[in-house]
Parts: C-alpha cells; sequence; structure tokens
C-alpha cells in the first residue's frame, strides 16, 4: 500500500535512493569488535549533536530505553518515574520490571505531557532515600507530540536530581522538538543523564537508535547491549542511512507545517475535536466525542487513510516525510464522510 494516506507512524518512511545509495557504500566492520567505521562515526556524530559526550547504536528505541534503566539500576526494585502516558509506561513497563527488575510507578501528567511536578516531587520523597529513576519523553507522543518547554524539563529533571535520581530522557522524538523550539539538541538533552534518540522515526532510517550519555555510562550500556544480544555486526550498513537521517534534521521543520496543514483542515469538520498542544510538532490527533477510536480507524481506513486508534479516545496522525500536501483535502473529506457516517 502507498504511504501517501498511511499516517500510523513516522516509522513507516522506507528508506529513499540517497539512503539506499550510502547504504550500498557503506565501509563497514564488525561492530561487535567496535571496528565498524560507520557505526563509529554515527556515535561520534551522535554524542556531537546531543553534547553528551558518547553514544551507542542500538536496533530500537526500546533497546535503548531498557539499556538504560539497567545502567542506570543500583540493584532490583529500583523504582522507575514517569508519566503516565509516556510510551515507558505503556508499552514498556512490562520489559522493564521483567528485565530490568524495576518497579514502574506511572505519575498522573499535566495536560503539557509532562509528568506534575507535586506528584513526582512526592513520589521521589516516597522513595526512601533509595535513589531512583526519573525518565520524561520529549515530544510527549500521546499528548498531540507537544514539545516540551525546555525550562519544565530542566525543573522536573533539578526535582529529580535533588533527591539523587538518574534522570532518563525518552527523546524518540527529540530532533523533533529542537525543530519545533527552534533550539539546539544539546540543550534539550542537557538536563539529562542519558537520551533515547531514535534514528528510525522522522529522520527516516530504516533501523536503530542511540542512546547518548557520558563515556563511562555508555561503556556500561554498551556491555548490556551484548548481553542483551543487541551488538551487531556489520552494521555499519545500517549506520549510513542513520548518519544521512542525521543530516536532515532540519527538514523536519516541513513535516510540521504539513501536520499544521492537516490539523487546520481537520479542525473544520463538524464535531471534531482536534489536539491544539502548546508546541506541536508532526504529531495530528483527532477525535469525535462519542465516537470509539477504533471504529474511526476503520470508517477512515475504508476511505484509504491509515490512523492509529489511541489510549486516549483519539486517533493519531503522524506526518513524516513521504506525505504531501495533496493528501490534506483527501484526508480532511475522509473525515467529514465517516463523521456523518
Ligand atoms: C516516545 C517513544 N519512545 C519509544 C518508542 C519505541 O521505539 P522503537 O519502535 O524504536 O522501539 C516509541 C515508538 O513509537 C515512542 O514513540
Amino acid at each position: 500500500m502507498s504511504v501517501f494516506l498511511d499516517f500510523r507512524s513516522d516509522t513507516r518512511t522506507a528508506p529513499d535512493a540517497a539512503m539506499r545509495a550510502a547504504m550500498a557504500a557503506a565501509e563497514v566492520g564488525d561492530d561487535a569488535y567496535g571496528d565498524d567505521p560507520c557505526v563509529r562515526e554515527l556515535e561520534e556524530e551522535g554524542a556531537r549533536l546531543l553534547g553528551t559526550g558518547a553514544a551507542l547504536f542500538l536496533p530500537s528505541s526500546t533497546m535503548a530505553n531498557l539499556v538504560a534503566v539497567l545502567a542506570a539500576t543500583p540493584g532490583p526494585g529500583t523504582r522507575l518515574l514517569m508519566g503516565a502516558q509516556s510510551h515507558i509506561a505503556l508499552f514498556e513497563a512490562e520489559g522493564m520490571r521483567r528485565f530490568a527488575g524495576a518497579d514502574p510507578v506511572a505519575l498522573p501528567e499535566r495536560d503539557d505531557g509532562a509528568p506534575d511536578p507535586d506528584a513526582l516531587a512526592a513520589a521521589l520523597r516516597e522513595g526512601g532515600g533509595r535513589p531512583g529513576i526519573v525518565a520524561l519523553e520529549n515530544t510527549c507522543m500521546m499528548h498531540t507530540g507537544n514539545a516540551l518547554d525546555p525550562a519544565e524539563v530542566d525543573r522536573l529533571a533539578g526535582l529529580g536530581r535533588e533527591r539523587g535520581a538518574h534522570i532518563h530522557l525518552d527523546g524518540a522524538r527529540l530532533a523533533n522538538a529542537a525543530v519545533a523550539l527552534g533550539v539546539p539538541l544539546e540543550k534539550l538533552a542537557a538536563p539529562a543523564d542519558s537520551v533515547t534518540f531514535c534514528l528510525a522515526k522522522g529522520l527516516g532510517a530504516p533501523v536503530g537508535s542511540l542512546l547518548c550519555a557520558d563515556a563511562e555510562f555508555v561503556a556500561r550500556a554498551r556491555e548490556l547491549r551484548l548481553l542483551l544480544g543487541g551488538t551487531m555486526h556489520q552494521s555499519g550498513v545500517l549506520a549510513a542511512a542513520a548518519l544521512e537521517g542525521l543530516a536532515r534534521v532540519s527538514r523536519l521543520a516541513e513535516d510540521h507545517a504539513l501536520a499544521a496543514q492537516l490539523a487546520e483542515g481537520l479542525a473544520g469538520v463538524p464535531g471534531a475535536e482536534v489536539g491544539d498542544p502548546p508546541c506541536p510538532t508532526n504529531i495530528v490527533t483527532v477525535r469525535l466525542p462519542g465516537r470509539d477510536p477504533d471504529e474511526l480507524r476503520e470508517r477512515l481506513a475504508e476511505r484509504g487513510v491509515l490512523v492509529l486508534p489511541l489510549p486516549t479516545g483519539s486517533v493519531r496522525f503522524v506526518v513524516h516525510r513521504e506525505h504531501r500536501a495533496e493528501a490534506v483535502p483527501l484526508v480532511v473529506r475522509a473525515l467529514a464522510e465517516a463523521a456523518l457516517q
């Protein structure tokens, strides 16, 4: 199926001609031996962009988050504090429990997607003096991809740090946040001790995520990646595509502009409630009051428009580089027809 009207995820981007050419030309080694030049270059470039000192290439953001929690965990039962609608809370908590022995604690969130500061402070106090982990997410996927205000992230990280917590940032879409806020990635990464940075979403690489942190933490993470079976061999082929993606951060502005156009069009459909976050990026959410999101997904799919239902009651449209403005009127018409059905 064409991606033209497929808005389920920005992971659905396929490597384009330039990426495939870079993959074909990639000089490779064996990353298990640390001598794959493209992987090294990717890790160095990621660490430079995020200002963290070091970075590790992993197969997915889920594994990057898990390795970060494992590397930061002082022992079994470590409390992992995060917003209740974050990707880690909704989809990774079981893995954190089973594989990292962590104790996930889901906190109420504010409308912008950040954990409520009072709830975070209270949960940190309840830790009984044992340092925990605070996991923040930016952008906030369930909150219509809102890019968090950097001052708020600083404040939340500061609350954790006062209590000796490790601050992890799930920045699967941190590049979108940097572009939407007009600030360097480094500034958004600075409040965290470790950052997951996805290469396979809006940046368009076929596979991979970087875990960015200082050299000591990354060395520990490298050992844990091996234990988890996440060490790859001639992964320079993948790193070459990801390097192409890293060079394209600024073009995410085009996705954001198209998402804004889509949100505006969908908001004109009678009865539609379109998510209106403080700092929108590449995600648009829509609900029709009284209408189950699964049913709305089906009605849209019948018209060739693919979306994902969310536990919040909305469906999500995620815009990426393969989408074009010509799709907007078709999607708006599909929603208008679905609303009448
Ligand atoms: C915020 C966030 N974190 C982590 C992930 C997991 O990414 P991956 O599919 O690379 O494991 C996702 C996936 O959509 C996500 O949206």
